[in-house]
């Protein structure tokens, strides 16, 4: 479970690029977090995942507070960011280990555990070679497989999809399903409704900051019909999608 706690941030003076956001992520839910371009997503995933200081309000993951109990908090997600090139000179299997330590995962589970996501995401036979060397695609798949090693209780996932071919994509998809059904949460951002259409139980719909929707696709279709500017911003989405 994640609670945004009215969370506001802004980079410069007088512009919040998030501006006073309270929402709430069940457990056993896929949350769909919808928007433009620039309106706020990654900045309200960097509040939740700590790597940005929240100017006022609160986020609490698992009842943790990520400005209280970093440490805590940090236990029970797994993070995937929006660009995957990072730790470009460490090996796949360096980078898991890595991970894997962090997290004080034994030698047995890791290998077991390393071994079932990338054969799923087909990269164990990259392991031996540097991240560099891997495609967007694998780059985002060797971190995917870093998020969820621990078995995290919460994923949160910044454009997940993007770079990912179709199998891949189908196969978190389908990963995102059965993490939720077995009573947890998954919280990620698209631009792609088609993406969240089949796959969210609820979607928030995020415009220059501000929160414009949060409920079910049904409840978005029914609000579509009768607000025009939501419409629009909706067209909009699709256009860029
Ligand atoms: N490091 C930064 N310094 C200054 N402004 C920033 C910074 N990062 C983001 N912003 C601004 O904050 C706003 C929200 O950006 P954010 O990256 O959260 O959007 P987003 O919804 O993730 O967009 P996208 O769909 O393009 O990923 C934008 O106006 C952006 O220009
Ligand atoms: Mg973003």
């Amino acid at each position: 479970m994640i609670k945004i706690q009215n969370a506001s941030k802004s980079y410069v003076k007088n512009k919040k690029a998030v501006d006073n956001l309270d929402l709430e992520i069940k457990d056993g839910e896929i949350f769909g977090f919808l928007g433009p371009n620039g309106a706020g997503k990654t900045t309200t995933i960097k509040m939740i995942t700590g790597i940005l200081k929240i100017d006022q309000g609160d986020i609490l993951i698992e009842g943790k507070s990520i400005t209280k109990k970093p440490v805590e908090a940090k236990k029970s997600f797994g993070f995937v960011p929006d660009s995957p090139d990072m730790f470009l000179k460490l090996k796949g299997i360096e980078y898991l280990n890595f991970i894997a330590d962090i997290y004080e995962i034994d030698n047995i589970k890791r290998k077991k555990r390393i071994e079932e996501l990338t054969k799923k995401f087909e990269i164990y036979n990259d392991l031996n070679n540097e991240i560099e060397s891997y495609s967007h695609g694998m780059r985002q798949k060797i971190l995917i497989c870093g998020a969820l090693l621990n078995n995290p209780k919460n994923w949160i996932l910044d454009e997940p999809m993007t770079g990912l071919d179709p199998k891949s994509s189908y196969d978190l998809k389908e990963m995102m399903k059965e993490h939720a059904k077995e009573g947890n949460s998954v919280f990620f951002s698209t631009h792609i409704l088609e993406v969240a259409e089949k796959l969210c139980d609820r979607v928030g719909i995020i415009n220059d900051g501000k929160l414009i929707f949060v409920g079910t696709l049904d409840e978005l279709r029914n609000k579509l019909k009768e607000n025009k500017s939501l419409e629009e911003l909706f067209l909009e989405m699709i256009k860029t999608s």
